[in-house]
């Protein structure tokens, strides 16, 4: 142990992952996913400590540093990772929470693994957390930690965030341990969510699970009160914004659209591969602007930049089957010697890459069915300084409540896809930069600095009494 802290993250992942290569040698890389990208960043300035799991089975490792970061490795065997990670995690919740848009399963060992992971988060929290210490547990991976950790350290500050959506009662209902998952939550002083849609599912379902008042963002239990908010998380803008000025990026990104070939359009997608995401609706939509031919050949290339992930949940393998057949489909029906129109990468780019790749596109597309916040949306606005470049965004993603000038999408609705894809490439440089503008202002004011910030004073100013939990309302919040 490198002595206790008073700062402390507690997540699912470290920031890094360990990988191990063919020939044995071990190495450290950067986790995926969006929390990883929000939190580093936030952590690496303020030095405190951060438990999470290092992303192999069945190795235990000693605490150590990385990138002024102070990481404590959380062990999970090959079969918890088979039941808590990929199963209560990833087939429950994960499809659960976002609208149930893949059948989440429903298995009693994946819950039993679930909870003897969390308690053994909660215990390594227990442990490295200093007298009085600050605890930001995240995510929906370790739902049960804030009451267990309650339970062990009642002197501790303790703050969640969930990064995915919570979901409306009727969905949530369906969980057979929705009342520990819940009773799990309320261990903590402030519950944070995504959008305030998200807060507000979350006081309902306690008012009707558990019979708790509440009144305005406050949660009444016997002898504590339980804050509940919404803190939209963002990116680190002034350092991607900084980034895409320097000299090689611009040359990649210059680089790039001539290995493409130099078509008027360039669209990209970037995502994690998730049937969340809504990759397979932009690629239908692009594939029939070919077919229609309101797209000419050679006029515009997809670049779809898909993340390898949760490789072993069976909804992921079929999603990724499905993906590369229609690149196939729309390739070979419109391809022409020296015109590819998709290009596919399965694969993770280090943030250099990314950048030039967010600077080379003329139109990000990000049509998730449903998502938290999505922070590849707000790292494309933060790369384009120069004020050009369309955003088409899905109306199901937590951004769009704040990048209203996004070209927003059903993502359910092929033609409005079509549509708006089209009105991106058309529009002129006047239009794009009146609407970059403002997408650029609301992401360099309320950046992951921001977003961090926000929280820990939250969570570190006084909550009302319990007392005044008689004069609560028993309205919906
Ligand atoms: P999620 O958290 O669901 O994956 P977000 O859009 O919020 O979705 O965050 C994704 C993060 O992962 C972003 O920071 C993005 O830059 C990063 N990312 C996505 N695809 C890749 C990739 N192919 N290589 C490297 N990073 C990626
Ligand atoms: C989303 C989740 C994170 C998760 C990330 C990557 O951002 O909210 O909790 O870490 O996806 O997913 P993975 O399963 O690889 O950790």
């Amino acid at each position: 142990m490198t002595g206790r802290s008073s700062y402390l993250i507690v997540a699912n992942r470290l920031p890094v992952d360990r990988t191990i290569d063919p020939d044995g040698t071990a190495s450290w890389r950067r986790s995926p996913g969006g929390l990883v990208t929000a939190i580093a960043p936030v952590m690496q300035r303020r030095h405190g400590a951060w438990a999470g799991w290092h992303g192999a089975p069945d190795e235990k490792l000693e605490p150590f540093e990385q990138d002024g970061m102070n990481l404590i490795p959380v062990a999970l065997s090959a079969e918890e990772v088979e039941l808590y990670y990929e199963g209560f995690s990833n087939a429950t919740l994960w499809p659960l929470y976002h609208d149930a848009v893949a059948p989440p399963v429903y298995h009693r060992t994946m819950w039993d693994a679930y909870r003897l992971v969390n308690e053994r988060f909660a215990a390594a929290a227990a442990e490295i957390a200093e007298e009085g210490a600050v605890v930001w547990v995240q995510d929906y991976q370790l739902q049960l930690v804030p009451s267990m950790l309650r339970k062990l350290r009642p002197d501790l500050r303790i703050g969640f965030f969930l990064h995915i959506p919570f979901p409306p009662v009727e969905l949530f209902w369906r969980l057979p341990w929705r009342k520990d998952l819940v009773e799990g939550l309320l261990g903590a002083d402030l519950v944070g969510f995504q959008l305030p849609g998200g807060a507000s599912n979350f006081r309902r379902l306690c008012r009707r699970l558990l019979g708790l008042p509440y009144k305005g963002n406050e949660i009444f239990l016997d002898d504590r009160v339980v804050r509940t908010q919404a803190f939209p998380i963002s990116v680190d803008f002034g350092q991607l914004d900084s980034l895409v000025r320097e000299p090689h990026i611009v040359a990649r990104a210059k680089e790039i659209r001539s290995e493409l070939g130099e078509p008027e359009h360039v669209l990209l997608g970037v995502d994690r591969l998730d049937y969340t995401k809504g990759i397979g609706q932009r690629l239908e939509a692009f594939g029939e602007l070919l077919k229609d031919g309101r797209l000419r050949t050679g006029e515009a290339v997809f670049v779809q930049i898909a993340t390898p992930s949760r490789e072993r949940v069976d909804e992921y393998r079929r999603l990724r089957d499905d993906i590369e057949l229609q690149v196939g489909r729309i390739n070979g029906e419109h391809a022409t010697l020296g015109y590819q129109p998709v290009w596919y990468f399965h694969q993770s780019y280090n943030q250099e890459e990314l950048a030039a790749l967010y600077l080379a596109a003329d139109v990000m597309v990000v049509t998730p069915l449903r998502d938290g916040m999505n922070l590849v949306a707000k790292e494309y606005v933060s790369c384009h300084h120069d004020l050009s470049g369309a955003l088409v965004l899905s109306e199901f993603a937590g951004a769009a409540d704040e990048l209203r000038q996004a070209y927003l999408v059903n993502p359910y609705d092929v033609e409005d896809v079509k549509r708006q894809m089209l009105a991106a490439m058309r529009a002129t440089p006047h239009e794009l930069a009146r609407r970059m503008r403002t997408m650029r202002r609301r992401v360099a004011t309320y950046d992951v600095d921001r977003w961090a910030s926000e929280f820990l004073t939250a969570l570190e100013s006084p909550a009302s009494e319990p007392a005044t939990r008689h004069s609560a309302s028993w309205r919906s919040g």
